[in-house]
């Protein structure tokens, strides 16, 4: 049959946007050597609810690995190049991350990505993520890559202002999704991740993005 003989080659990237694209299950041959790489970076940099700016805390659970690591404090939102809790450098990014985030941002149209930030973030069923632009990044020319473990989750993909009804978009284990250019500084978040049992990850949702912060 056509149809099955058209399957072998896997679902096939989709654009969302002019700048943004959806590349389902990209990380699925990845997942095990993943995984490995992850787990001395969570062993040195544990996931913690960081405190907003406001002196709640964040629903979401994050840790850092690369040069540079996504912060939240009293202070505000910044990008810092060691661990508040620690006091010592962020884990080095994991060659693995570096390579599937390069391929994958290539395969996206956006050639010579070299993040040196990779955010983790941590969701229990439940947790949500409310609508943010991601712009604490020095150059918003780079794009950001989001890969997506565990739960599937609802992403919400927004427009350049906040009130812009944003689409929903699925996100699966595996799935790596890919914005930038005109697309770069688009609204975006996820919705509460609804209660399940992952066969790999169990009661979580993990999510990293790679991004060129300084
Ligand atoms: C983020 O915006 O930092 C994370 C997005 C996601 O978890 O899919
Ligand atoms: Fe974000």
């Amino acid at each position: 049959m056509i149809q099955s003989d058209l399957d072998l080659f896997g679902p096939q990237p989709q654009r969302l946007a002019s700048q943004t694209v959806l590349l389902p299950g990209f990380a699925v041959p990845e997942v095990e050597a993943l995984l490995d790489a992850l787990r001395p970076v969570l062993r040195a940099a544990p996931f913690r609810h960081m405190r907003t700016p406001g002196g709640l805390h964040m629903a979401v659970a994050l840790t850092n690995c690369g040069s540079l690591g996504w912060v939240s404090d009293e202070k505000g939102y910044r990008y810092s190049p060691t661990d508040p809790v620690s006091g010592q450098p962020w884990p080095a990014l994991p060659p693995i991350l570096l390579d599937l985030a390069g391929r994958a941002a290539t395969t996206a149209g956006f050639d010579g990505f070299v993040p040196d930030a990779c955010l983790v973030n941590h969701y229990l069923p439940g947790t949500r993520l409310s609508l943010h632009q991601d712009r604490d990044e020095a150059d918003f020319g780079q794009p950001i890559v989001s890969i997506s473990l565990g739960l599937p989750a609802v992403f919400l993909f927004g427009g350049l202002q906040r009130s812009d009804r944003p689409r929903h978009i699925p996100l699966g284990h595996g799935d790596v999704l890919v914005w930038g250019g005109e697309d770069r500084l688009r609204f975006h978040g996820v919705l509460p991740i609804k209660p399940g049992v992952h066969p790999r990850l169990g009661e979580r949702r993990i999510n990293l993005t790679l991004r060129k912060a300084g």
